[in-house]
């Protein structure tokens, strides 16, 4: 088995994920940037450097997830960090009461089920690592307790598709943190802030080297480092 630091990233041909690898690779870690698109995935890796290497990743089919676990297993036999970033939002802006049921559909399957089911095909190679760090890119948008407030400035962001994923996210870092609390590993939730991307819009006061910092954070804990978090920017957020 190789000694190498190894991480994958999914949705990583651009956004906050591009720069959550580019930042691992600059820390030393072989980094497999995780696409649905492949000339985009191969685009994003190749203006990483030798350190990036494109895997077919889409979070809407379970056998790209088996493939890619074939390919980290075959080049280096495990996985150190496991960044599970990609996410949609398609239900922005629109009120819980009329978002079409399939937008709603559509943002659990890509953020909740293909994540869990990504997490878990990845597993048994986050197990072989001597550290292995989970992080479940959340948002602010999924704590319970800021929904709650009613007087929160979150503008058109009171969403039920976004929101509920993102929340549903944070109970499976809490779940599976509680299950493999008796090994090294560790599962935590991060908030990038509100980031400058196709998701994050025009508006958005950080750039991606800001957004992708708590994923990096959280990829790279030492081993007394937190598990079964909420954080942003080393900050623990209420759930
Ligand atoms: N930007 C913010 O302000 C903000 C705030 C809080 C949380 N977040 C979270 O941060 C993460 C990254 O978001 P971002 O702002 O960087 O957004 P982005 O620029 O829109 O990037 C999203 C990434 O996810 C990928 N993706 C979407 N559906 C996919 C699927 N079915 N299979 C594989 N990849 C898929 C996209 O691939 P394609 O290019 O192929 O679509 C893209 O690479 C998300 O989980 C988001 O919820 C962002």
């Amino acid at each position: 088995m190789s000694s190498a630091k190894v991480a994958l990233v999914s949705g990583a041909n651009q956004g906050i994920g591009l720069e959550t690898a580019r930042q691992l690779a600059a820390l030393g870690y072989e980094v497999f940037v995780g696409a649905r698109k492949a000339q985009e995935g191969q685009a994003a890796a190749a203006s990483i450097g030798a350190k990036a290497h494109y895997v077919h990743l889409d979070l809407g089919d379970p056998a790209s997830f088996r493939g890619a676990a074939a390919l980290v297993e075959e080049k280096f036999g495990h996985l150190d960090a496991l960044v599970n970033n990609a996410g949609i939002g398609p239900d922005a802006g629109m009120k819980p009461s009329e978002a079409p049921i399939d937008l709603i559909r559509q943002t659990f399957e890509t953020n909740v089920l293909g994540l869990v089911e990504l997490t878990q095909t990845m597993l048994p190679l986050v197990r072989k690592s001597e550290a292995g760090r989970i992080v479940n890119v959340s948002s602010v948008l999924g704590s319970l307790s800021l929904n709650c407030d009613f007087a929160a400035e979150l503008g058109s962001w009171r969403s039920f598709g976004y929101n509920g994923s993102k929340a549903a996210v944070n109970m499976f870092t809490v779940t599976l943190a509680f299950e493999l609390k008796d090994t090294a590993i560790k599962v935590n939730s991060a908030h990038p802030g509100w980031v400058k991307t196709q998701l994050g819009g025009e508006e958005a006061p950080l750039g991606v080297e800001e957004g992708a910092k708590t994923s990096v954070q959280l990829a790279t804990l030492p081993p007394d480092g937190p598990t079964g978090g909420y954080f942003h920017d080393g900050n623990g957020l209420a759930w």
